[in-house]
């Protein structure tokens, strides 16, 4: 039959690029990737095989198999699970459609330290081009009657031939190694390797007998998996190196769990939490990305009812005694069963998570910059959690540069303070500088600082901690007469000079308000401000100004017509316009005077200006008049 010739992918040619040219000193690594595919080969065969028993038929146990030809300079991966059909090869050995592999493709976008990132992030079938210089993959897909041989030197395109006689079902990787690999074929080297970074893996790793007619094929692996065996015979490498494998993840976890329920239900977790952030957290379709497996055998990893989606940062395997080997992915849903172990493991997690908190805070805080922002999702989606979510839950805040807790935060109320008071922004750096902080500042009071979308949601659906309500600093009035000053240290004005002031400051309210018609909902004289002249805040009962702004986006609404004007009666700016209100002649500099307050206020809150040339032009002509001319 003929041989049909493709290209890769753009992206795969460049990731082939990288890895050939790489002095990748983890070269074995490629060993650990084509058995880690191997087994999940045979993981889902054993799974399709639940409810088409013929597609084992011919050969029921599974088995991963190494050989070496030293004479040729080669070695052979070899299983006999799923397999691939002709479509699949192009798909799966052609693009790059897959986990661990898009993670490393993506971050290659973003870094140039290409060679550590391989090590990081491992890259799949790919890494197969780090040893050899020409791969062979020889495939028939579980069920069909054709086989395929895929051919590449990894340069940019690969050939796909039917192959003549029916190989066996399964896969085969050949890799023909390269004049600097040729160590590979040693099989002490062989059992070194499997020993270090696949002993977990649960399907027998054989090594061909080289080249011995009837010799016996020798195990590598211990062939148990790794979740059932007790943890005291099981070492950190050995854990780190099954969460390579389940987790398609490179890092080292964060959190280890390991355990056995007994019970009502019984069923084994091994969890882990990474270190780094995957690639796709932030997937519209937040799936979790647990395996669930039925006495040992792997059913699924897309069983939504699992956990729910404010833990999909966890990786690792359910295995559970007490659901029929048979299952439908159908019956796994709104299962009562599974319901139940998803109630468990959450309380587990969050139960672990707390201990953390407690005991090692600098390292829980690397944890919440890295998944905060994704358990905060329960916060409104899970209202049984919402109280355990609350104490884990850190915030930024005007107190420093650290994470504090909502405990912390109550612990260090001001007298009078009745509310837990934040602000939302896009950036801790200019959220801290906001006007709306400054008479926070001066009585002491600290406000969290909160820079993630999800925080626009959870807030409302709380309200409160510990009976004290969340306020937002932008929004309503500021309460901040209530709250006691550490130190009053207000100079007292003269009666006079207040009434005098005070008069004077209502009328310019009064023109400012009239001047700005529609533009603003309202102007008033501010308790928030001590610095800045002016600034924006939302009505009580209106949007909170970001989340306004987030929304915007999406739909065009003119944010400022909502908003209320803020001025500050203690700002020089604020005191000489005040004193002009009455002056005759002063009419059109208020105008003027009031346009470029507002305009002030949006800048500060970063709303772009409507009318940016009426703003240049009232600027220049105030600082010209200001300069004399
Ligand atoms: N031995 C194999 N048997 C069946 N399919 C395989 C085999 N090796 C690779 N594949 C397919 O190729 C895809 C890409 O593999 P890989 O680059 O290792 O990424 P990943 O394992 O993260 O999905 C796999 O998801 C699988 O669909
Ligand atoms: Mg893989």
């Amino acid at each position: 039959m003929s041989e049909e010739k493709l290209s890769f992918q753009a992206e795969v040619s460049r990731l082939l690029d990288i890895v050939a040219n790489s002095l990748y000193s983890n070269r074995e690594i490629f060993l650990r990737e084509l058995i880690s595919n191997a087994s999940d080969a045979c993981d889902r065969l054993r799974y399709a095989a639940i409810t088409q028993p013929g597609l084992t038929a011919e050969d029921a146990d599974f088995v991963i198999t190494l050989s070496l030809d030293k004479k040729a300079g080669s070695l052979c991966v070899a299983d006999n699970g799923i397999g691939m059909n002709r479509d699949d090869l192009v798909e799966n050995l052609g693009t790059i459609a897959r986990s661990g592999t898009a993670a490393f493709a993506e971050a290659l976008e973003q870094k140039n330290d290409q060679i550590s990132l391989i090590g990081q992030f491992g890259v799949g079938f790919y890494s197969a081009f780090m040893v050899a210089d020409q791969v062979e993959v020889l495939s028939r897909r579980a069920g069909e009657p054709q086989g395929w041989r895929w051919t590449s030197d990894g340069k940019g395109e690969f050939t796909v031939t039917a192959a003549e006689d029916a190989p066996p079902r399964g896969t085969q990787v050949r890799l023909h190694l390269r004049k600097d690999s040729r160590d590979f074929l040693d099989g002490a080297r062989l059992r070194e390797i499997v020993k270090t970074y696949s002993d977990h893996i649960a399907i027998p790793i054989m090594l061909a007998a080289d080249g011995k007619a009837n010799g016996e094929a020798e195990r590598l692996n211990s062939a148990a998996a790794i979740w059932t065996r007790p943890k005291s015979e099981i070492t950190d490498e050995q854990y780190k190196e099954f969460y390579h494998h389940v987790g398609h993840g490179f890092d080292d976890p964060w959190l280890r769990l390991h355990f056995k329920a007994e019970g009502v239900i019984e069923y084994t977790g091994l969890l882990f939490v990474p270190s780094v952030k995957p690639f796709d957290l932030f997937d519209p379709a937040r799936k979790h990305r647990v395996k669930l497996y039925v006495k040992r055998v792997f059913i699924t990893d897309d069983c939504e009812d699992l956990l729910p989606p404010y833990l999909r940062f966890l990786r690792g395997v359910i295995d559970t005694e007490d659901l029929p080997l048979n299952i439908s992915r159908e019956m796994l849903q709104h299962n009562p069963m599974i319901a139940k172990i998803r109630k468990a493991v959450i309380k587990r997690v969050l139960g672990e998570l707390k201990k953390k908190a407690e005991k090692a805070p600098d390292d829980y805080a690397s944890f919440w910059d890295t998944f905060g922002a994704v358990l905060k999702e329960g916060l409104y989606e899970d209202s049984d959690q919402r109280e355990a979510l609350l104490k884990l839950a850190r915030f930024h805040s005007t107190s420093g540069d650290g994470l504090v807790g909502l405990a912390d935060y109550l612990g260090r109320m001001k007298e009078g303070q009745e509310a837990i008071f934040y602000i939302t922004g896009d950036e801790l750096d200019s959220l801290a500088k906001s006007p709306q902080l400054e008479g926070f500042a001066a009585k002491g009071v600290e406000v969290l600082l909160l820079t993630d979308p999800v925080d626009e949601f959870w807030l409302p659906a709380v309200g409160a901690f510990e009976g004290k309500p969340f306020k937002s600093v932008t929004r309503g009035g500021a309460e901040l007469g209530k709250i006691k000053a550490a130190e009053d240290e207000q100079t007292p004005a003269t009666d006079s000079e207040d009434q005098e002031t005070a008069a004077g400051l209502d009328a310019l309210l009064a023109f400012v308000k009239l001047t700005l018609k529609d533009e603003v909902k309202d102007v008033r004289s501010s308790e928030r401000l001590t610095e800045s002249a002016v600034c924006l805040v939302a009505d009580e009962g209106d949007l909170d100004i970001h989340l306004e702004r987030l929304l915007q986006q999406h739909r065009q609404l003119d944010v400022t017509a909502h908003r209320i004007l803020e001025v500050n009666p203690k700002h020089a700016l604020i005191r000489r316009l005040a004193e002009r209100v009455g002056e005759t002649g002063a009419g059109e500099e208020l105008e003027a005077a009031a346009h470029l307050l507002l305009d002030q206020a949006r800048i500060l809150e970063g709303v772009p200006l409507p009318d940016p040339s009426g703003f240049a032009r009232r600027l220049s002509d105030l600082v010209a008049k200001g300069l004399g001319a």
